[in-house]
């Protein structure tokens, strides 16, 4: 019985340990673009994931933006406009495209 008793002091006083300092969580902030047609990504792309999903493809062909937003879309059930998808297209194009249409 002691020894339980004493297993689970030592087991619960290092749930009680003290951290010394400040603990500092790192912010990243990604580069975004502003550009034409940026409010209309930020308000229907950041709603689910960050920038980083967009940054971490690097530039690439209209074709795969324009599949990527489907994806979202169909895959994911992200609530975009055709209206707006074009817009998000064009402004992803514009400022990550590696200048091919395909
Ligand atoms: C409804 C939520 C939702 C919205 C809105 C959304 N996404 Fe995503 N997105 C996801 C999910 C879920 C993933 C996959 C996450 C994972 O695999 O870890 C993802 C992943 C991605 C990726 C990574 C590549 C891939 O194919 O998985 C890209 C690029 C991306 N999203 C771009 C966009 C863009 C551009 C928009 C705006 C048009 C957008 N997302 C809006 C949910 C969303």
């Amino acid at each position: 019985m002691k020894k339980i008793i004493l297993g689970s002091l030592i087991v619960a006083s290092s749930l009680f340990a003290q951290v010394k300092g400040d603990i500092e969580v790192p912010y990243i902030p990604y580069q975004i673009k502003m550009g034409k047609g940026f409010d209309t990504v930020q308000a229907n792309c950041l709603m689910c994931h960050s920038f980083g999903y967009i940054l971490n493809q690097g530039p690439q062909p209209r074709k795969f933006w324009r599949e990527k937003i489907h994806k979202m879309i169909h895959a994911f059930g992200a609530p975009i406009t055709k209206k707006d998808a074009k817009i998000i297209e064009d402004y992803l194009y514009a400022n990550y495209g590696n200048g091919k249409e395909k």
